[in-house]
């Protein structure tokens, strides 16, 4: 067995060799070249690394072709294996986010955020399978993915990573492509690990910017930001990245009680725990917790931490060196870390196959793959208006006029950690991929599409857009991740609004398409859009995808995965408390008012179609159950419109009367259905008592309480009844 191998490696192991191997180190340390990756530099600089100092991981990349990653990582390997003394393989780490993200010529998926809005997790089955398939040739053996977080602030310059407001749809979505990616047989005889990140709350800081404080009740860390992670640590997930920020006061990289007794003790994690970057040193010169990287180490290890992402500097290696000679950290404790990242690599077969292969590269990038990313970005994209029916686009206007920065730019559709961190230039995205202008060019071929540039005078603007029948304003923002991403305020920048009022004033139609990874407020120019399409950030596909739900030859069926703020500075989301939003009414200034009006531009959930789906004949098998019973919901879906579609049904709970106050719904199960015109299907939702009506409380303890719920679905809702549970 795997666990024999370990204890016998480990016993041969010096503290030096077991110390590296919990030291991973960026590939910039080695590969100085910038974008390419240089096997005579591996050569020349990797030996010192890893033969005197013993590391045993790195990480990192910009998107080069399959054939230099392959050498590089090859000769990276060799010296591990080969001339180390136990001949210890590394394990490469790399941020494939949506796709080999840093492999030129890779398919590229819509990110996250998009797959959360088709409510289909075959589309995160199908990113997992393919980043995986994609990946491990290469010697890419571990991915840092997926974002785990939810998406409830939307200032947050990562809520694209996410899927969105619903610990559900993340539970099912992160579930299902940690099984894709890990168990997957086509990559065999390679396996890679999966990566849920950031461990935990690093998603909702009090500010909206990224890596800043978080202030969290131990209720919403249990129900609302633990059940991701616990599902896909039930799906076998092997490692966990820990949240940069603090929480209550307490660094997550230094509190015990996250990492050890919540994540190891309660939820049975028994993985790897990686830092995120300089985590350890952040300790000392960002939060300020502790007064040099030695104390700073100390703190992260008695905290729970396996491996540091350190990783320009040797400074964890001399720092946990130093711990454990003056007695401050025993060499036990170490043995425990290095055991879990042995495990890992025996696991992965590392010390059987440690070295990629370029025998099988005809399958990156094939058509079966992209074809499989297009279907996810055409599921993803959210029509949000339609007026008056100006989409599908049936008669082809003869003349569309073509403007906004998103219009003629791959990167825009790509987002972040996407080619480079924050996106790339123009020019390295592939040849082949389609900007929104190439692919309006290519759909409506018989349309004169004109497209401006960003710095057109608004007089030529308006003159323009007379001239033309209908205007495409492709707005949103350009790649960004973390800190880079920060914004002060969520609403759309005023020069775009400037640029929709002008062509609107022509009088012509206006569709926007918003393209970027989150919801930028329109509310101030949304009369001025007869149609308005919420693109996300659907990655390589996503050009053609929106030209063809244009054209009407793809109907739109992605729904929001968030609620869309209406408001910069007030954000309520889907599964709020009653009382959030008990004196919500600013059109009616100090009037105590109840419900949800103006709260958001869109709820949750909210997506059209091109055509109408009906939802009669709720019914419930039975209104009362006891503990040990289940109820059926049954609804009836009918595509009543002209055209074939897919529409998610979407079921809520809700528990009317609670100890600790509930959210006035909760998603709980989920289901996509195609229908053609006529067509009806009935769609049904077994509620099981303990897993969808208990919760837990903020020591963690489960309640069910006996009582009326509600399941909803659409605009429909039933009530029921939990019995007490009678004792014999
Ligand atoms: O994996 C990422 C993480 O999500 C953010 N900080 C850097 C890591 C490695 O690139």
């Amino acid at each position: 067995p795997i666990s024999d191998r370990v204890e016998d490696l480990l016993s041969r192991m010096t503290l030096e060799e077991k110390i590296g191997q919990m030291d991973q180190l960026n590939i910039t340390l080695i590969n100085t070249t910038g974008e390419q990756r240089d096997v005579e530099l591996v050569k020349s600089k990797a030996r010192e690394y890893i033969l005197n100092h013993h590391i045993g991981s790195f990480l990192n990349g910009e998107a080069v072709p399959a054939q230099q990653w392959y050498e590089f990582t090859k000769a990276l390997q060799k010296i591990a294996v080969e001339e180390s003394r136990l001949g210890i393989p590394i394990i490469y780490g790399i941020d494939h986010m949506h796709g080999a993200s840093y492999l030129a010529g890779a398919t590229i998926f819509p990110h996250n955020i998009n797959l959360a809005a088709t409510f289909d997790v075959q589309h995160s089955i199908n990113n997992g399978h393919i980043t995986a398939l994609e990946s491990a040739d290469l010697g890419h053996h571990w991915i840092f993915a997926p974002v785990l977080d939810l998406g409830r602030n939307p200032k947050w310059p990562r809520l694209y990573e996410t899927y969105g407001e619903s610990y559900h749809v993340a539970s099912e979505m992160g579930s299902a492509y940690v099984k894709a990616l890990q168990n997957n047989p086509d990559i065999s005889p390679y396996k890679v690990a999966a990566t849920g990140k950031h461990f935990l709350g690093y998603s909702d800081p009090r500010s909206g910017w990224d890596r800043t404080p978080v202030d969290l009740s131990g209720q919403s860390i249990h129900e609302l930001h633990a059940p991701a992670f616990q599902a896909a640590i039930d799906a076998g997930m092997k490692t966990i990245m820990v949240n940069s920020s603090e929480i209550n006061g307490i660094p997550v990289h230094a509190s015990k009680e996250i990492l050890t007794n919540l994540l190891r003790g309660h939820m049975g994690f028994d993985g790897v725990i990686v830092t995120d970057w300089d985590d350890i040193g952040k300790l000392v010169n960002y939060h300020y917790t502790a007064k040099d990287y030695t104390q700073a180490t100390e703190m992260a290890l008695n905290a729970g931490i396996d491996m540091s992402m350190t990783p320009t500097s040797l400074a964890f290696s001399e720092s946990v060196m130093e711990l454990v000679k003056s007695e401050r950290i025993s060499e036990s404790r170490i043995d425990e870390s290095v055991r879990r990242i042995l495990t890992l690599k025996f696991e992965l077969g590392l010390f059987e196959h440690p070295y990629p292969r370029n025998d099988r590269f005809e399958r990156i990038g094939s058509n079966a793959n992209k074809a499989k990313a297009r279907a996810a970005a055409e599921e993803s994209i959210v029509l949000l208006k339609n007026e008056n029916a100006v989409l599908p686009l049936v008669k082809s206007p003869e003349k569309i006029l073509l403007v906004g920065r998103s219009a003629n730019s791959k990167r825009n559709l790509s987002g972040g950690w996407t080619v480079g961190w924050q996106g790339a230039e123009e020019e390295r995205y592939p040849k082949d991929m389609h900007t929104i202008y190439t692919a309006l060019k290519a759909e409506f071929d018989q349309s004169t599409i004109t497209l401006m540039p960003e710095n057109t005078s608004t007089k030529d603007l308006q003159s323009a857009a007379r001239e033309h029948d209908l205007i495409i304003a492709a707005i949103g923002e350009e790649p960004y991740t973390e800190f880079v991403g920060n914004l002060t305020t969520l609403e759309l920048p005023a020069d775009q609004q400037s640029l929709i009022t002008t062509v609107a004033a022509s009088g012509k139609p206006v569709i926007g398409i918003f393209v970027g990874g989150r919801p930028l407020i329109v509310s101030d120019v949304l009369d001025e859009m007869d149609g308005y399409l919420w693109a996300g950030l659907p990655g390589f596909e996503g050009a053609e995808s929106i030209a063809n739900i244009l054209s009407g030859d793809v109907n739109p069926s992605g729904k929001l995965p968030f609620s869309y703020p209406i408001y910069p500075s007030h954000f309520v989301p889907y599964n709020h408390k009653p009382s959030d939003v008990y004196f919500f009414d600013p059109e009616e200034a100090n009037s105590i008012t109840q419900g949800e009006k103006n709260v958001w531009q869109w709820p949750f959930g909210f997506g059209l179609s091109y055509t109408e789906f009906e939802y009669s004949d709720f019914t419930l098998s039975a209104n009362t159950l006891s503990v040990d019973e289940t109820i059926t919901a049954s609804i009836t879906v009918t595509n009543t419109g002209e055209r074939a579609g897919k529409e998610s049904v979407i079921w809520y709970l809700h528990d009317q009367v609670g100890t600790v106050t509930r959210p006035v719904k909760e998603v709980k199960h989920m289901k996509k259905i195609f229908l053609e015109p006529g067509e009806s299907s009935i769609v049904q939702f077994t509620i099981e008592p303990d897993k969808d009506l208990g919760f837990p409380d903020e020591n963690r303890r489960y309640r069910l309480e006996p009582g009326k719920y509600t399941v909803m679905v659409n605009n429909e809702k039933v009530d029921f009844e939990l019995l007490q549970n009678q004792t014999p």
